[in-house]
């Protein structure tokens, strides 16, 4: 197949069927995780013999490079790195600087879950990472533990934002999985230990992402409660968006010691304004969290495919895209209940 000059005029930047463009890349490198979060990864089903992908699999650095080049052609400006744990993909920093050189990147983010920041932050930074995003739901050991699985300690994840702040990795966001009964009385604490740090603590309605979490709606904890106890120890008032489709709602404390956010995905679903492309680790290009197909861009890019190819089959997957799983997600849990959806370490949230 090869795009006429016309198509690729066209595809530089494709609208998908609900008019929403593509601005949004989020690069899954590796599909392993040293947690075992039960809301993503439960260790009953993710066990010692569980089949992750080989490293041959996965995309090369020299693919995930090519890729993001093409996005970039189609209107991506914002990288994400995600994973599983990308921390856990050897020599992270180097493709990290390989995507700085793409110039028309204006953003280059990453989520991790804290434990081995320590170790990388500055080397990060120095490759041009701008900022991080580090998923610690409570500082309650106990609870911390429950909430991952067994792995890992509050303390390690305190030093590795420790670590990003010194190293000049900014904002440092914090991402807290609210569910009710488990950590939903610990979250006061978290605005409390991060207030008058650069630290902005957000949190996220636990979502029903994948097949394997056992998420019931009764879990969920709207923000709309979580805004008004708050509310009640520290009066806050909402922020206005930094930038069009953000996820998180943004509120300030009244007295100016913090910055918290809400990402409420069940209670008032975003999909509106999604403008975000997913890319697991072994290359399948996903246009929503929830969704149940990707496109093989692996086997494409492995088969020789130009760069003119690809771009066709990015832009027009894009172009075909009517995602909104969060707007239809009670209908679809009803008329749909055996769909399978990707999961949330293989696509990184
Ligand atoms: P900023 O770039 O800092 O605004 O962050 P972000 O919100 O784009 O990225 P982040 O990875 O920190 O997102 C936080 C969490 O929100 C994710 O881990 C997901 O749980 C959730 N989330 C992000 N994007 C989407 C989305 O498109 N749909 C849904 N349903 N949830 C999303
Ligand atoms: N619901 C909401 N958030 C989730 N995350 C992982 N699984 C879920 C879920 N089921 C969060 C992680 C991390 C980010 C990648 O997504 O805690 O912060
Ligand atoms: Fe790992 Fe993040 Fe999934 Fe927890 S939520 S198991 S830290 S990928
Ligand atoms: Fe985008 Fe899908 Fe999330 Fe809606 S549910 S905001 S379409 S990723």
């Amino acid at each position: 197949m090869t795009a006429s000059v016309h198509d690729i005029h066209y595809l530089r930047n494709p609208i998908d069927k609900l008019g929403r463009p593509l601005h949004d890349l989020r690069i899954s490198v590796m599909d392993r995780c040293n947690f075992r979060c039960p809301y993503c990864m439960p260790k009953e089903q993710f066990h010692e013999n569980y089949r992750f992908l080989k490293s041959q699999e996965r995309l090369s650095f020299e693919e995930i490079v090519r890729l993001a080049r093409l996005f970039v052609q189609v209107g991506v400006r914002k990288i994400r790195l995600t994973g599983g744990e990308p921390l856990l993909r050897a020599n992270l920093a180097d493709l990290v600087g390989d995507l700085t050189s793409i110039s028309a990147i204006e953003d280059i983010a990453l989520t991790t879950n804290g434990v081995l920041l320590a170790n990388h932050a500055v080397e990060l930074r120095a490759n041009g990472l701008k900022r991080v995003t580090v998923s610690l739901d409570t500082l309650d050991p106990d609870i911390f533990l429950t909430m991952n699985g067994g792995h890992g300690a509050v303390k390690q994840v305190l030093e590795g934002i420790e670590a990003a702040i010194a190293a000049g990795l900014s904002p440092v966001k914090i991402n807290a999985v609210v569910e009710r009964g488990i950590n939903d009385h610990t979250i006061l604490d978290l605005i409390e230990h991060f207030r008058g740090s650069p630290v902005i603590v957000r949190f996220i309605e636990f979502m029903d992402v994948g097949n394997r979490n056992a998420w019931k709606p009764a879990l969920v904890v709207p923000s709309r409660e979580l805004v008004e106890r708050i509310s009640a120890r520290w009066p806050m008032h909402a922020l206005t968006q930094n930038y069009r489709g953000e996820v998180a709602e943004r509120w300030r404390l009244d007295d100016g010691s913090a910055e918290v956010g809400f990402i409420s995905s069940v209670s008032q679903p975003f999909c509106g304004a999604c403008s975000r492309a997913r890319l697991s680790s072994e290359g399948r290009f996903y246009t929503c969290l929830f969704a149940t197909q990707g496109l093989d861009l692996r086997a494409a890019l492995r088969s020789g495919a130009s760069d003119e190819q690809l771009l066709g089959l990015i832009g027009g997957n894009w172009s075909a895209r009517g995602d909104r799983y969060s707007e239809l997600r009670e209908e679809l849990r009803r008329s749909e209940p055996e769909q399978k959806k990707i999961e949330m370490y293989y696509i990184g949230g």
